[in-house]
């Protein structure tokens, strides 16, 4: 994927996805950042700056003229990260979006799977992808995460229906994406 836009098949977007060019767009991406990681999450800006970072993809979802409302990143080594979306526009399929073209570009690399580190409370959005868990909950930046893994040759996962809070049968099948230990 290059720079053509990426848009979620339904409800019809009110954004669009497109990968960024870090030269135009790292203002933008370092605003969601800030807004985000930094003010929100409190992540300490030593930590959230990397010197990688011109190095890596970025995917921007954007919205009207060109605000950037999410973002997400693609390591050289395949690691995706700094998946953040603002507030407001959080439950609406940005991020879906998002880490959809960031697999994407992952898998047009030809890489095997890909890992990352899901801070704890986003663990069941990354398994709808496919994504399991791998080993114990850890500390990064002062928030709980846990490595999850998503093996390419187990097919394409898409985004699967996973349990509501309360759902039990849905629970269930939450614990069975989640666990692979
Ligand atoms: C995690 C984050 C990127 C998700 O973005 P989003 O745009 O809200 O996600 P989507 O709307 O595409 O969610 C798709 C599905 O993932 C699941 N999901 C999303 N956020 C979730 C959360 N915080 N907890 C549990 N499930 C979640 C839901 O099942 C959701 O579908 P539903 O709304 O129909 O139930 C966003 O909440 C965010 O920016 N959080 C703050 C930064 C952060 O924690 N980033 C993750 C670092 S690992």
């Amino acid at each position: 994927m290059k720079n053509a836009p990426f848009y979620p098949s339904s409800p019809p977007p009110a954004f669009a996805v497109r990968t960024a060019r870090w030269s135009v767009d790292e203002p933008a991406i370092a605003e969601v950042r800030r807004r985000v990681f930094i003010v929100e999450q409190g992540v300490p800006e030593a930590l959230e700056w990397e010197a990688i970072d011109a190095d890596c993809a970025w995917f921007v979802a954007e919205a009207g003229a060109g605000l950037v409302i999410g973002i997400a990143r693609l390591r050289a080594d395949g690691r995706i990260g700094r998946m953040a979306v603002l507030p407001p526009w959080r439950r609406r399929g940005v991020g879906a979006a998002l880490l959809t073209a960031a697999l994407s570009e992952a898998r047009a690399r030809g890489l095997a799977g890909v890992h990352l580190a899901a801070q704890t409370h986003a663990v069941r959005f990354y398994a709808r992808f496919g994504f399991r868990v791998e080993g114990a909950e850890f500390f990064d930046a002062g928030i709980p995460h846990r490595r999850m893994y998503i093996d390419f040759a187990c097919g394409e996962a898409g985004i699967q229906p996973v349990s509501r809070a309360g759902d039990a049968v849905g629970d269930e099948a939450a614990r069975r994406i989640l666990t692979t230990e």
